[in-house]
């Protein structure tokens, strides 16, 4: 061979090892860029949440089949990684854009993917929460980890389970508390967060109790230690939080008082086993309370309203009163007399249940499964629905969230 053809062949080498390398570096790049890409999102989503300003839209990008991918999050792998091991695909409402109702749309999605300490759940209903509507708005981002869709809790039926869960087999008949992923077929959850579906009730009704059940039991009986013969306050008492405050506070035997906005919906709450019913909209809650007890005001009060109520609250608590708030519909931001506190010797506390960690929402699970499943089993905790949905019409459910005409809870069924 001469001189000149080996000079040749080996530029001719050189160049396919280039352009081997190329290739390579290109791979590594584009999951690098996805990757990347993902925690930017959460970056951007937790910084606008901070600013009350919109998210971005997290579940816009299409894979190569036109199906539309979660942003992969810590913890999952990678929509690349997921075709390539034949991921395959489930109908999810997706927000297309943080705005109004009509951004809900039924989208082709894929699969959510199963971790070892997850089990994969058929979903057979998922219920509505006011958190949902934040999301919708892009102000209440999915924790870091979880899937980007709505929904908090659901019920169904056990098709897969991961390598490290012993309790849960494929065919158990389940509800869920979850972190999100419920608007959709299909949802992995922690296998901590699943609570058998309780024999006598609906396997679709089942999905109205998890996130009631795990707020108020962690809020009102394990933090402000609710007991027996004490008085109870709940707002929003025809809430989906407020339905189930009613019964599970009348079933471990408190006095219960609530508020609400109608007489129809007064009506409900008393027929519900609620002791003393106030309209908040013609009546003073303050004086109606202090006349009710004899001066003395109530033991605990969960709130959901927040600032508007402070106040208020803080006069209408007795002596070693504990005050609970879960939500903010009238505000967040209010000033404190520490004074009442002091001489009331008063307990304020405040929690919100999505953003704590599984392990913590496992032990919830426990205590609701130990306190308060018997009370659902034995019919004297009801679920409360006042109207199924398609998913496919998970705009119309929203609409009906909005205009606080309902009682109780709002299901979709796949
Ligand atoms: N921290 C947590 O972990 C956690 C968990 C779940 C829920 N939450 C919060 O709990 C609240 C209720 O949630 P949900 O899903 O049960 O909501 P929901 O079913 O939509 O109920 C909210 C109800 O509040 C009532 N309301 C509005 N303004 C009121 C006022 N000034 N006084 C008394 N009631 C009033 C409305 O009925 P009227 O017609 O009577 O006004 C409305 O139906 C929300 O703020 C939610 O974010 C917090």
């Amino acid at each position: 061979m001469s001189n000149l053809s080996r000079v040749l062949e080996r530029q001719q080498k050189e160049r396919e090892e280039i352009r081997r390398r190329r290739a390579e570096e290109d791979r590594d790049a584009d999951e690098e860029e996805e990757q990347m890409l993902a925690v930017a999102v959460c970056m951007l989503n937790q910084s606008r949440q901070h600013r009350r300003r919109r998210a971005p839209n997290v579940n816009r990008r299409r894979d190569s089949r036109g199906i539309v991918c979660g942003v992969p999050s810590s913890g999952r792998s990678s929509p690349r990684e997921r075709k390539r091991k034949g991921a395959t695909s489930m109908k999810a409402v997706v927000i297309t854009t943080p705005g109004g109702p009509e951004v809900l749309q039924l989208h082709e999605v894929e699969d959510p993917e199963l971790k070892d300490n997850e089990v994969l759940i058929k979903v057979e209903a998922t219920a509505l929460n006011r958190a949902d509507i934040l999301q919708r708005k892009g102000m209440y981002p999915p924790p870091p980890g979880s899937s980007p869709y709505l929904g908090l809790e659901c019920s169904g039926t056990i098709e897969a389970v991961g390598k490290q869960v012993s309790r849960w087999q494929v065919g158990d008949k389940v509800c869920a508390l979850l972190s999100g992923g419920g608007y959709a077929e299909k949802v992995a959850v922690p296998a901590g967060q699943v609570l058998l579906a309780p024999p006598g009730v609906s396997l679709q009704d089942a999905a109205s109790f998890p996130e009631v059940s795990c707020t108020v039991w962690s809020t009102v009986f394990m933090m402000s230690r609710l007991s027996a013969g004490e008085t109870f306050l709940v707002h929003g008492g025809s809430s989906g939080i407020g339905t189930f405050a009613i019964q599970i506070a009348k079933y471990w035997g408190a006095k219960v008082f609530v508020t609400a906005g109608s007489k129809e919906k007064l009506a409900f709450c008393k027929n519900l086993g609620a002791d003393v019913c106030i309209n908040y909209k013609t009546e003073d809650f303050v004086a109606r309370l202090k006349e009710e007890t004899g001066g003395k005001g109530v033991d605990v009060i969960l709130d959901i309203i927040g600032a508007e109520y402070f106040r208020r609250n803080l006069k209408s608590l007795s002596f070693d009163g504990r005050l609970f708030v879960i939500g903010t519909m009238g505000g967040a931001v209010t000033e404190i007399d520490l004074r009442v506190v002091l001489s009331k010797r008063l307990t304020i506390q405040a929690a919100g249940l999505r953003y704590r960690s599984p392990e913590n929402k496992a032990a919830i699970v426990r205590e609701v499964e130990n306190n308060v499943w018997p009370a659902i089993v034995a019919g004297k905790v009801k679920p409360v629905v006042y109207k199924y949905f398609p998913l496919s019409e998970a705009a119309e459910a929203h609409l009906l969230m909005e205009s606080s005409k309902h009682i109780g809870k709002i299901l979709l069924l796949p």
